[in-house]
């Protein structure tokens, strides 16, 4: 049995990153677009810490390099021996060639009840729309963005008086629990040679 080697994307606070860590998860590597504090969680927690900056390819600029971006950052990882990849807060959508080399196996969590509210804006979407409940969604990731087979899934209620900071906060607390237990099931999975596919609801 190979054993799993997972690496987590963040691009932010990465206070879902030091939920896995919590939860007794080894964390092989960490990746990042930029410098964040979910690096210094990383090097904290001693994973090994790979940044691939996005501004060195042209940053949010509209001639952002996305394919060799996605390259260079697929290398480092498969250079790691990598087999399961998380996103965790992770602000650059990856082409295709990303997803070829681990297919079926990048995860990502969502700040909504997919497929309501996809993009960047989740949190301020559900507000707009006035529901009163929304949550969390642990997928797995396709070129599609907010697409793919759902893994899990979590409601959180929307109280009155809430604003994007204060919800997002709610679900976060969520996700902080829900993606490291569908972590544990995957490697799980894997380890029993089933594929994070077979955990789709
Ligand atoms: C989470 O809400 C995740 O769903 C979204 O970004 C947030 C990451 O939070 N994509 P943190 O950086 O782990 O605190």
């Amino acid at each position: 049995m190979t054993p799993v080697r997972l690496a987590v994307l963040v691009s932010g606070t990465g206070t879902i990153l030091e939920s896995f860590y919590e939860h007794g998860l080894n964390v092989s590597v960490v990746a990042s677009d930029r410098e964040c504090r979910g690096l210094d969680v990383a090097r904290t927690n001693g994973s090994d810490v790979v940044l691939v900056e996005r501004k060195a390819y042209g940053g949010f600029a509209k001639d952002f390099d996305r394919e060799a971006y996605t390259l260079a950052l697929t290398k480092e990882l498969v250079s790691r021996g990598v087999t399961l990849v998380a996103m965790a807060g992770f602000g650059t959508i990856l082409s295709a060639t990303f997803h070829d080399a681990f297919p079926g196996r990048v995860l990502n969590t969502h700040p909504s009840l997919l497929p309501d509210f996809k993009g960047w804006h989740a949190v301020r979407l559900a507000l707009e729309a006035g529901v009163r409940e929304t949550g969390c969604t642990v997928h797995i990731a396709t070129t599609e963005l907010d697409d793919g087979p759902i893994l899990a899934q979590r409601s959180v209620p929307v109280l009155s008086g809430d604003n994007e900071e204060t919800l997002h906060e709610r679900i976060k607390n969520v996700e902080r629990t829900l993606y490291p237990e569908v972590l544990v099931r995957v490697i799980e999975a894997l380890e029993h040679g089933d594929e994070p596919s077979s955990l789709a609801q």
